[in-house]
């Protein structure tokens, strides 16, 4: 019998919240096992999943084209090499890249972002999450636009989430104060008892403006967020003089139908002399060694804890999308299809 792909391809493009009937389940022929010299076939075996696939979604211009109607979603994730015409990349490897909602792929090194060997040891899981994109982007964010300094109130917002839980955590190992951000009491625990952040505020039933005079008196150096809107408007008002705020994301907004109006009080930006700096962690990649090596020694000194939520099925893969923009995902948000052979 031959052996079919399946893949979920974009059907249309969605107004308002991403849903699953934005896309179409197919069954489509294997990729050619033909492969051009430096190409491998990749079986998926877990796929990672990031608010920005909703941006990916939009016919606008951004940093990657959109995705085309009828193309499948595209995805990062981990795979195995089952076929090769690439000698880095042998037989059995297991690869990070960019797979997309598929069971199949082929991967060339002359792609966008070219299939990448895992080290030896570090699970799917792991380099999708402390090892992932999320994780660079946490230390370049951080690190490079942010440039907190020992002693500095560090600001995160999404703080329980796969890039703002390391964000915080670096802020901590680099001796500042670090406040955090997030939804539900569960979520503050975690901050307050595992990661070991100084303060937490449950946006869901505190008041953020209120909660951030009681905890930075001092206003805030470096504010990292990740959810825009009001949460963005109420950081700014607690800024300190040349404070910097590093834009790394607005999740609150990617779902909103119309644009919603930016924050009222930017003029304090002029007042206070701050500088808002939005960034794009493609732009670091060339830089991956840097950030890796500091991980490993944090993550094998104890001193960055991360969750892992792991969904299955390929049939759940676009509901596990919705989770990011409802808040159920409990660290950096995944999906296993396979396991390693
Ligand atoms: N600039 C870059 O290169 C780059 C790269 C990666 C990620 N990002 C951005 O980083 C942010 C976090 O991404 P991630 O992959 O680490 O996801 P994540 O934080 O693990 O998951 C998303 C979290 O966002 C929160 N959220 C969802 N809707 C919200 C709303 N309306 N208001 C407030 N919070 C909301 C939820 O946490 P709560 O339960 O706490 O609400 C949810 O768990 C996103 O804005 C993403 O676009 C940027």
């Amino acid at each position: 019998m031959t052996q079919l792909n399946k893949q979920w391809l974009l059907k249309q493009r969605p107004v308002g919240m991403v849903s699953p009937d934005n896309f179409e389940l197919v069954q489509s022929p294997m990729p050619s096992p033909d492969l051009d010299a430096g190409q491998v076939l990749i079986k998926t075996l877990m796929l990672g999943f990031d608010p920005a696939m909703r941006g990916w979604l939009e016919d606008v211009r951004s940093y990657l084209p959109p995705v085309a109607i009828g193309e499948p979603m595209r995805a990062s994730g981990v795979g195995q090499v089952i076929a090769s015409r690439n000698a880095a990349l042998p037989e059995g490897a297991l690869v990070q890249g960019l797979l997309n909602w598929q069971a199949y792929s082929i991967g060339d090194p002359a792609g966008m972002i070219p299939p990448r060997i895992l080290p030896e040891g570090v699970t799917p899981g792991i380099a999708l999450s402390v090892f992932g994109t999320t994780s660079l982007t946490a230390y370049f964010g951080l690190l490079d636009v942010g440039q907190p300094k020992s002693g500095d109130t560090v600001l995160v917002s999404g703080a329980a989430g796969a890039t703002g839980s390391v964000v915080a955590q670096i802020a901590r190992l680099k001796g500042c104060r670090v406040i955090g951000i997030a939804g539900g009491a569960e979520k503050c625990a975690w901050l307050t008892d595992t990661c070991k952040l100084d303060g937490v505020i449950d946006y869901k039933s505190e008041n953020i403006d209120a909660r951030l005079t009681e905890l930075c008196p001092d206003d805030v150096d470096v504010f990292f967020d990740n959810v825009g809107g009001d949460t963005l408007e109420a950081g700014i008002s607690h800024m300190a003089d040349f404070g910097r705020i590093v834009l790394c994301g607005a999740i609150s907004q990617y779902n909103e139908e119309t644009p919603q109006p930016g924050p009222n009080n930017l003029m304090i930006l002029v007042a206070r002399r701050i500088r808002m700096q939005g960034f794009i962690v493609i732009d670091y990649l060339d830089r991956a060694e840097e950030a890796f090596a500091d991980l490993a020694n944090w993550v094998m000194g104890g001193d960055i804890a991360w969750r892992e939520d792991i969904q299955e099925g390929f049939e759940n893969i676009p509901a596990t999308l919705q989770r990011l923009f409802d808040g159920r995902n409990q660290g950096k948000q995944m999906l296993k299809l396979a396991d390693p052979q």
